[in-house]
């Protein structure tokens, strides 16, 4: 007599769904991730953590990144400031930098015998873009003796005719340690004109450097979202115009307006900066509401978990610098991390 074969699974019955995927990892980002998206980012997810331990690899993140990177697959996050300060002690073998090329080109100024990647070499900053080395060898010849601060959002090329770096986050430090009656603060013309404000004893000569996200910022935004939303705190980046800065309760790096927020937990605020800030200190704090406007980065928003999986796939994009100004350009650096707050 012939066998009855059983059919495991017959047309049309019910099969069992598919287990959702990483669900811890989805809890930190479900405010901002639908359940139906998670499952497409879930293998990138994957992928990445096992490579990283494959590659010997950290992932440095700025702040700017989008949810989905900044909470699941980043080891250190952190303003320009914190990725300098942690790239020094970095033990691993390959670096991937999250963020945009200077912030990768520091990181390896820092740490060079590391391998550093960038997910996409087109990750770039109008701040960086506004200014060449040519240019400040001629601020040099200009202002003979005046000493020049650099912001980080530079190549290393022009941080290598620069006497020291600065960020948004020590600006106000760095131009104080100096004890100079005039400093030349470049590229950007904002972060220059807001530290001005802040360090009067100082005459600062500036450049017309400009971040493409923050210019756009008015005081007019500021009062339609204060007549709309009475009591609301307003937190401005300083790279904003001043008088958009003049217009904030408070005006700090991006690490410097997370802190605030968390410690001060206003129940409304407005971070006049990168929209993913909101986002990223939104995930882990739902009681805070967090009201627009914001304007996003097209350098940072280069980033993404298929093409930080695929770098580290790949070991590409590989940024290295120059010999011929890597030292000098070290030496700006480093004279930055070692200026002490005030
Ligand atoms: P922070 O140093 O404040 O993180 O700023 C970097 C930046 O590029 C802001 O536009
Ligand atoms: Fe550059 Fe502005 Fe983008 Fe920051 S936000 S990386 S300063 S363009």
């Amino acid at each position: 007599m012939a066998a009855t074969t059983i059919p495991l699974s017959r047309p049309g019955a019910a099969t069992a769904p598919a287990a959702f995927p990483l669900p811890e990892m989805y809890e930190r980002v479900s405010r901002h991730i639908l359940p139906m998206e998670w499952p497409a980012l879930a293998p990138d997810i994957e992928a990445i953590l096992r490579l990283k331990k494959e590659r010997n690899a950290v992932i440095l993140a700025h702040n700017y990144q989008a949810p989905e990177i900044f909470h699941t697959v980043s080891d250190i996050v952190g303003d320009s400031l914190a990725l300098a300060r942690e790239a020094v002690t970095v033990d691993a073998d390959v670096i991937v930098l999250a963020g945009v090329h200077f912030m990768a080109e520091t990181a390896k100024l820092l740490n060079p015998s590391k391998t550093v990647l960038i997910p996409d070499m087109g990750a770039g900053c109008s701040l960086a873009d506004s200014i060449t080395a040519e240019d400040v060898r001629g601020l040099r010849e200009k202002y003979p003796g005046v000493p020049i601060v650099t912001y980080v959002n530079t190549s290393a090329a022009v941080k290598a005719e620069s006497d020291l770096c600065c960020t948004s986050g020590n600006a106000v430090d760095v131009v104080r340690s100096l004890n100079a009656p005039r400093v030349l603060m470049i590229p950007d013309e904002f972060l220059a004109q807001n530290v001005q404000a802040e360090v009067p004893e100082v005459e600062i000569l500036t450049w017309a450097g400009h971040c493409e996200v923050h210019e756009r910022f008015t005081p007019a935004d500021i009062r339609e979202v204060r007549e709309s939303y009475p009591g609301v705190t307003v937190i401005a980046h300083p790279e904003c115009p001043p008088e958009v800065v003049a217009e904030a309760d408070f005006s700090g790096s991006t690490a410097l307006m997370m802190n605030y927020v968390v410690e001060k937990r206003p129940p409304q605020v407005v971070l006049v900066t990168e929209c993913s800030m909101a986002d990223n200190i939104a995930a882990a704090n739902p009681d805070i509401e967090f009201i627009k406007p914001c304007n996003m980065c097209p350098h940072m928003k280069r980033m993404s978990l298929r093409n930080i999986r695929r770098s580290l796939e790949t070991l590409t994009h590989e940024v290295t610098v120059d010999p011929a100004v890597a030292d000098r350009a070290r030496l700006a650096v480093e004279r930055m991390l070692a200026v002490r707050p005030r």
